[in-house]
């Protein structure tokens, strides 16, 4: 089913299942919890491990993470969905930078359901994968029962994709060397932009995926974004990720591999400083 962007469902899709309890991530994109207010739904956070999580009706997982680039591994993917079986709870793997892996290849949810889908859905974005976020041109993939329901309610909500939309993102989809182009050059990003982080104390964590750098200095992220912003470096505080965040920023690798290099090369005088 064709979305709005992946904002549109994730904002949304627990309204359309009233759902009453959803699963989010503890560090995640905050669009997950306001589509669980929008829905009047409580949000519970939790740790990975699907094993741990509690009853709900509705759970979300990200792989690759924004914000950290972690990516799932087979044995958690299986686990979500053995949680979704045994609650009877639909999963939703939002798998948007699945495209983009680095040290990691990320695979879909959907690689492991053995043919049944019931019950697991994939979100995909165009915005991501082809660089057209302003095209507003995502999809879902999965149970066709459960996206057949969505689609009942979602239409009368007026959030159909306009057809123009639609051969474009089919166009982009026929095409996969973009996205290994894209994906060469935000790797690149990071090798350019990591050793300089290191080299002023920061520690890397996870970004074995994605489009960003997840990094700690051990002290609260607004120090971190103050001490960048003195070089002229916009980041992310990762609080605005959730509390576990809280010492933690987010560098997004969407600048040109110019201002890349020259951002790294600021980092490093700074340390002679
Ligand atoms: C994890 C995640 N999901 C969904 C989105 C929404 O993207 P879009 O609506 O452009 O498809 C984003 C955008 O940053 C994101 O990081």
């Amino acid at each position: 089913m064709p979305l709005i962007g992946s904002k549109e469902f994730v904002a949304w899709l627990p309204t359309f299942l009233q759902s009453k309890k959803v699963i989010i991530p503890k560090v995640a994109y905050p669009t997950y919890n306001v589509g669980a207010i929008l829905a009047g739904a409580q949000a519970i956070t939790v740790d990975l491990d699907a094993k741990q999580w509690p009853q709900a009706d509705l759970a979300w997982i990200n792989s690759p993470s924004n914000p950290t680039g972690r990516v799932h591994t087979e044995s958690e993917l299986k686990s979500a969905i053995e949680y979704s079986r045994k609650n009877n709870t639909p999963v939703v793997s939002d798998e948007c930078y699945l495209g983009f892996g680095d040290s990691v290849t990320p695979t879909s949810i959907l690689r492991y359901t053995e043919g049944d889908n019931s019950n697991i859905l994939a979100v995909h974005s165009l915005s991501k994968r082809s660089s057209m976020a302003g095209y507003r041109g995502a999809f879902v993939i999965g149970d066709s029962v459960l996206i057949k329901k969505i689609l009942e309610i979602r239409k009368h909500a007026g959030m159909m994709v306009p057809l123009p939309i639609q051969h474009a993102m089919i166009a982009a989809l026929a095409d996969e060397n973009h996205v290994s182009e894209q994906r060469a050059r935000y790797n690149s990003r990071r090798k350019t932009l990591s050793p300089a982080l290191q080299s002023i104390g920061f520690k890397i964590e996870h970004s074995e995926a994605g489009l960003y750098i997840w990094c700690t200095r051990g002290e609260d992220a607004w120090k971190s974004v103050e001490a960048l912003a003195k070089l002229g470096i916009l980041v992310t505080p990762g609080i605005f990720y959730g509390a576990d965040g809280s010492q933690y920023v987010r560098i997004a690798m969407t600048a040109t591999d110019a201002a890349i290099a020259d951002a790294a090369s600021r980092i490093t005088a700074s340390k002679a400083e």
